[in-house]
């Protein structure tokens, strides 16, 4: 018998690379008198692991189980979440995918409103991922894919009476996968809102507003393009029948097409978000929307808003819920604006695809920049040497072109979209020069944005992601390397440039917001740039010791992912700001207060408000204890104006004196209430010298060793006991728990931080004691001189240690000096004492300081601290990031008390309820449990964080580079021996 010849698989529909079929064009939202029914609600659902079987669009599903819509599966009992950053977690082979391709099929009913009779009605979906196709009442109405863009189907032939069944099959997998490779959780099915829609006859279809402001002239006018359910594609010009357009507030009318001036319009922008309703009327149906007016345009090397060159101070913001993946609730959006504008946040890329519709409405009305970008990402061909890259495939162009078209069609009307992205990280091609065309030519009045676009083809700004500062400096100062062709050198040089992505907040970070805000501020044509990311993208989970935690790749037994790298951003996946936030609406102010001796200057930041919105208070401090405070009356300050204002005569401090000027909010704004702080500034006078010594008390040999104070040593001079308490570890330490940017190669190159400390052994220190006697005869009284080396297994590097242990007024006093010795090339992470004593209940030892506070704070990102009195727990020191790392470091502290324990500096303070070692082992934060040891990181400096978990690692001046450092502190413990 010969052997039948294979038959071929044919190609499934979901493989075929095309634009939806069988939708209606795209257009504007916007808020119609014409009915509207939403879909949300419970469906009926099946999961399938494949796309075998055929979909059966009659069936009703009335045996499957309820399932939520919006709603991904894998959050609702299907299947699983899955990581990667940019790797396809599919062979890369377009356009097919694996057969094991999860597939959700979907049923739910309706029945129109009685009141929906005559004209059409449209079904939309506002997300659904990523290949999906519908049939109503058992006929196929179209297939759609563009998992991140609205689509909507006209339902009008397939409609019946009574009861309507629509079937919805969407597959997890599909060709347009390949266009959607960002950053984020794999996560499927229809995720954002379904609707049906009402479209009258002679309806209102799409509204496209022109509204301009002439900044010179103070001209605002306004033009609204319709097209209108009678079938004209856009009413330009005035006819019988046009529709109507009208802002009441203004008592300005028009007909559509019409180019009208807009008497007494004040302009938009993001320090004044003005809005104003526009409504637009047929006979038929009013529509309602709301306009800003305002002009964007690239001039020379700058980007300005109505004639003002603007900044942005801008963050990457995925949508994002720990619970519900990338279906969020309109208060969820609401919440990250606020917290957005609470942060001093004016910008935000939609990374990497158009948001929920809704956080557009609301950055139109709280005043935010937005870059929208398309839902075009080809990553992972970075990794097959773009071979194959559908961006430069014509096969792909309509599909490419469509999705720029169902962006901006969508959003076109909104104020805050003051830049068009074309999409992150698709390399370069002809699609993506095709979409910027197009987009030129259907919007002329907002510029062009993409990374990817080096040569700057097409685009209108010039864009980079975590370039060095260096780099940055060259750009700033057009001083950058040359491109080949010298015409598009010239081009490029002369735009603006942005930094679409930098300062990766992953972990502990970033380092060097100030440094990058500096560079900025020094130069017109760096026009700013956006924090990667907003989000900590943890997706919550119980863990498998029933405790709540946060997942990251990995976590659901993916076979590849990219680990925590989907959790970098400036919110912890619960919404708690992450130490890096509060760094980053410091650095973003929008005001700089300088304190001198004499007087405050004042640099108002902002391109348009003055500086009445702020009220600027006064307090001065000695030693920590409030002697004065007062209003500072500032009147005033234009926009990028600065005034200089004279402070009022202050009493004299008698110890260490703090100047400190606050600017809050002088009323309630939309997004905080009035006090709210918007920047801050210090003036510290140092403190007269501080008395000598103190009364000495005697070193007292005992049995077993020594007495200082009332601490006991054993006879190497080694502390064992510390008042009533005993000591679980003392001696020098220079190791922290790696933060994430210790774990990666910076975008320079350089080796890990971690690696290279590992190399010199600080993981792993360990103490020979290798003298101790007692000096009588010290300055100030007897001493306990202990000499010790502490190094780490298998290096000769090491510290050549003493400790001077002295009683002074009854305190233990602690001088102990640390040399490095043998071939170091590093930064240290920390060098220090680290102290760790039994205690029960640790977490919830009462801890108040008088130094830097309230958050931690590290060498590059101390914008956010104040020198003060803070207090709080033990555990409220600890910072939870969801990946356990180095955290809670509290500089520059004076004075503390720690439960029972008093401590003098100045020192840099870590407590914790839990190890190094712990910290350091532990892969979620829900594993940290708290012991019966409190541990004391008593340092004298640390290295920077900087962010080389993608990008640069700390600059050179935050590094800790000493050769030898000195310790000075004293503790007393008040539990005992006072009584
Ligand atoms: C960029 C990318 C982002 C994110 C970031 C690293 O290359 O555009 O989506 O992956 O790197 O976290």
């Amino acid at each position: 018998m010969s052997a039948q010849a294979p038959a071929a698989v044919s190609q499934r529909r979901y493989e075929v690379v095309a634009p939806p079929a069988g939708a209606s064009a795209p257009r504007a939202r916007f808020a119609s008198d014409a009915g509207m029914l939403s879909l949300d609600g419970d469906w009926r659902f099946r999961w399938s692991p494949t796309a075998a079987g055929e979909p059966d669009p009659l069936g009703d599903g009335a045996d499957w189980p309820g399932f939520p819509v919006p709603g991904h599966w894998q959050l609702n009992g299907f299947g699983l979440p899955a990581y990667t950053n940019f790797q396809y977690p599919f062979p890369v082979d377009p356009p097919r995918v694996p057969d094991a391709n999860p597939t959700g099929d979907y049923r739910t009913t309706f029945e129109l409103p009685a009141d929906w009779a005559g004209g059409r009605t449209l079904l939309r979906f506002d997300g659904v991922d990523s290949w999906f196709e519908l049939w109503l009442n058992g006929e196929r109405v179209g297939d759609s894919s563009g998992s991140r863009l609205t689509i909507e189907f006209d339902l009008t032939p397939f409609l019946q009476a009574g009861s309507n069944l629509l079937a919805v099959r969407v597959h997890q997998w599909s060709f347009a996968s390949y266009v959607e490779d960002q950053d984020q959780w794999w996560l499927s099915g229809i995720f954002r809102s379904v609707a049906l829609l009402h479209r009258p006859a002679d309806g209102i279809d799409d509204v496209f507003l022109h509204a301009d402001y002439d900044a010179a002239t103070g001209r605002a006018t306004l033009r609204a393009d319709v097209r209108s359910a009678g079938g004209a594609a856009s009413v330009s010009a005035l006819g019988v029948g046009a529709p109507e357009v009208s802002i009441p507030e203004l008592g300005v009318t028009a007909l559509a097409g019409e180019t009208v001036v807009v008497p007494g319009a004040e302009p938009w922008s993001a320090e004044s978000p003005r809005l104003y309703e526009v409504i637009v009327s047929t006979t038929a149906e009013t529509v309602t929307l709301r306009v800003g007016f305002r002009r964007v345009e690239v001039v020379g090397v700058e980007l300005h808003l109505n004639g003002r060159p603007i900044t942005f101070r801008g963050v990457n913001r995925h949508d994002f819920d720990p619970q519900n993946g990338r279906v969020v609730s309109r208060e969820l959006l609401e919440a990250d604006v606020v917290l957005m504008k609470r942060h001093n946040i004016n910008a935000v890329r939609t990374s990497h695809y158009p948001p929920d519709p809704y956080l557009l409405d609301l950055c139109d009305r709280y005043g935010l920049y937005v870059i929208e970008e398309c839902d075009i990402e080809t990553h992972g061909f970075d990794l097959v040497g773009w071979r194959g890259n559908p961006s430069n495939d014509p096969a792909w162009s309509e599909v490419y072109l469509d999705r720029m078209r169902r962006m901006i069609e969508r959003d076109k009307n909104h104020a805050s979209v003051l830049v068009w992205s074309l999409g992150n990280e698709a390399g370069w091609g002809q699609n993506l020069e095709a979409n910027g065309l197009w987009v030129k030519g259907f919007d002329p009045d907002r510029p062009v944005h993409y990374e990817a676009d080096v040569e700057t083809r097409v685009v209108d700004i010039y864009s980079r992601m975590y370039a060095t500062f260096e780099e940055l400096e060259s750009i700033g100062t057009q001083s950058e390397p040359r491109l080949a062709d010298p015409v598009l050198d010239a081009r490029r040089r002369g735009m603006p440039m942005v930094q679409c992505e930098y300062a990766h907040a992953m972990g502990n970070g970033p380092g060097g917001l100030a440094d990058y805000e500096a560079i900025f501020d020094a130069h017109p044509r760096l026009i700013g740039g956006f924090v990667w990311e907003w989000y900590d993208h943890g997706l919550a989970i119980t863990d498998a010791d029933g405790r709540p935690s946060f997942a990251y790749g990995g976590d659901f037994g993916e076979r590849r992912h990219d680990g925590s790298f989907i959790v970098d951003g400036l919110l912890m996946p619960d919404r708690t700001p992450s130490p890096g936030l509060t760094e980053l609406a410091a650095v973003f102010a929008p005001v700089r207060i300088a304190v001198g001796e004499a007087e405050v200057t004042v640099q108002n930041r902002q391109a348009f408000a003055s500086t009445a919105a702020f009220a600027f208070r006064w307090t001065l401090t000695d030693d920590g204890r409030e002697i004065a405070a007062g209003v500072l009356e500032i009147p005033p300050v234009a926009a990028q104006e600065r005034a200089v204002v004279a402070l009022p005569e202050l009493s004299d401090a008698h110890g260490e004196a703090v100047l400190t000027v606050v600017a809050a909010l002088a009323a309630d704004s939309p997004w905080a209430e009035a006090g709210h702080p918007i920047a801050h500034a210090q003036r510290v006078s140092a403190a007269g010298a501080a008395p000598v010594g103190g009364a000495a008390g005697a070193v007292i040999v005992t049995e077993s060793g020594y007495r200082v104070a009332d601490a006991e040593f054993d006879a190497v001079g080694r502390l064992v006991r510390l008042g009533d308490r005993e000591v679980v570890s003392a001696r020098m330490d220079a190791w922290r728990p790696p933060t994430e940017n210790d774990r990666y190669v910076s975008v320079t190159g350089e080796p890990t931080m971690e690696s290279v400390w590992r190399e010199d052994g600080l993981d792993r220190l360990e103490e020979r004691m290798l003298a101790v006697s007692v000096d009588e005869g010290a300055v100030g009284g007897a001493q306990l001189v202990v000499h010790s080396r502490v190094a780490g297994s298998a290096t000769d590097t090491g510290f050549d240690v003493e400790y001077r242990w002295a009683s002074v007024d009854g305190a233990l006093r602690l001088r102990m000096s640390a040399v490095r010795t043998g071939e170091w090339s590093t930064p240290l992470p920390r060098l220090g004492f680290t102290l760790a004593l039994r205690q029960s209940d640790p977490g919830s030892v009462p801890v108040s300081w008088y130094g830097y506070g309230p958050g931690e704070s590290y060498p590059d990102s101390t914008s956010a601290v104040l020198l003060g009195e803070h207090s709080g727990t033990v555990r409220e020191l600890q910072t939870d990031y969801v990946v356990p790392q180095e955290n809670g470091r509290r500089a520059g502290v004076r004075r503390a008390r720690i439960g029972q324990l008093e401590l003098t500096g100045p020192v840099d303070l870590t407590v914790r309820p839990w190890s190094i070692d712990h910290l350091a082992a532990a892969t979620h934060a829900s594993e940290l449990t708290a012991g019966d040891v409190l541990w004391l990181h008593l340092d004298i400096g640390a290295n920077g964080v900087g962010s080389a978990a993608c990008g640069p690692g700390v600059r050179l001046a935050d590094r800790l580079v000493l050769a030898s450092g000195v310790l000075d502190i004293s503790l007393r413990d008040i539990g005992v021996s006072r009584m």
